[in-house]
């Protein structure tokens, strides 16, 4: 392979998604009793709830003649496919070929299956760089794992771009001054910065200097069996109890042009204080952050295309710069463990 056919490569397969990694690939509530086909990474899964409520997740095709198993029946530990029924459980077992006695596919695992876990409002699959693979483990922040001192509210949504521009756009605070000016939480502090990296355990920090406690003022990107952004906001006391606005941000790609961003919405808030938080959230806060959300969508699926090769990148974007070099050396790892690139 030539040198740029190889990096194409690696391109092609940072733009379609890392694997190795757990996803949030819908919102808990998003999934009830009917099988809800997605696409994730490219990929086509079901998921459905078996009879206790757990959530259990294949590849969504009939290993019959591949109709999708999405359009077919929850008969609760299995589906049954809508067309001739065939049913596969959740470890991609054919169980029954209720048209035929005997048949050979029955007791076979003839579809791919994913690990399922589901968290803080959130069903999370793990997509594996090669089949056979255990699962990493999944550590989530403390924002979020800490659940008797911290109240969350998710916030999900799709948007019409590759996920890697919305990776960039949390990990650039100073867009918060600008693109967000009219917020209730950015409209303060310079508009001007120096920017400096710092190593965490997990991944890093990405800060300004001489400015912090002001505005979006900082933000964390980390790595723990899924790919996190965290930051935090100050708040006036005036927006209730609980301190800084935490957001722990995660996107997974739907497709090379469609992510699934997540942002949960936390504050420290214990007992009664969580009570006041919820419904101030309810009525005040919910409806501001849609449309601060809604800039972010409108500014990174109208980019100009192929935005992300033709920058002009200054020292505010040291952040997503090294970012992108994290990812690339994840990408170009994963490739060659499946054999893909010399
Ligand atoms: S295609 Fe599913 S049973 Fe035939
Ligand atoms: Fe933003």
């Amino acid at each position: 392979m030539t040198n740029s056919s190889s990096s194409d490569a690696v391109q092609d397969y940072l733009d379609a998604g890392l694997r190795s990694l757990w996803y949030p690939v819908i919102a808990s509530w998003e999934l009830g009793s009917n099988p809800l086909g997605i696409t994730r990474l490219g990929e086509n899964l079901v998921l459905w709830r078996d009879h206790q409520g757990v959530a259990h997740a294949v590849e969504d095709r009939c290993p019959h003649r591949g109709a999708r198993l999405s359009k077919g029946w929850n008969l609760g530990d299995r589906l049954a496919c809508w067309y001739h029924g065939v049913e596969v459980d959740g470890s991609g077992v054919v169980r029954d070929v209720p048209a035929m006695e005997n048949n050979p596919i029955v007791g076979t695992a003839c579809v791919r299956h994913y690990p399922v876990k589901e968290a803080h409002g959130a069903v999370f699959i793990y997509f594996a760089t090669v089949d056979g693979e255990e699962p990493a483990e999944l550590v989530l922040p403390e924002q979020l794992s800490d659940e008797a001192s911290y109240g969350n509210f998710l916030c999900t949504a799709t948007w019409k771009c590759n996920y890697q521009y919305a990776i960039d756009n949390v990990m650039d605070p100073m867009h918060g001054t600008y693109l967000h000016s009219d917020s209730h939480s950015m409209a303060e502090g310079d508009r001007q910065a120096e920017m400096v990296l710092e190593p965490t355990e997990a991944g890093f920090i990405f800060k300004k200097t001489g400015q912090s406690g002001v505005n979006f003022d900082w933000v964390e990107f980390g790595n723990s069996g899924t790919l996190w952004l965290r930051l935090s906001i100050p708040y006036q006391a005036r927006f209730g109890p609980g301190g800084p606005f935490w957001i722990v941000g995660m996107a997974v790609p739907e497709d090379k042009d469609h992510t699934r961003v997540f942002f949960w919405r936390v504050r420290k808030v214990e007992g009664w204080q969580r009570q006041v938080w919820r419904f101030f959230y309810r009525t005040k806060l919910e409806g501001l952050h849609w449309d601060v959300l809604e800039q972010d969508r409108v500014i990174l699926e109208s980019m100009a295309p192929d935005a992300r090769h033709h920058e002009n990148l200054y020292q505010h974007d040291v952040g997503l710069s090294r970012l992108r070099r994290v990812m690339l050396k994840l990408a170009k790892k994963q490739l060659a463990e499946r054999g893909e690139v010399a």
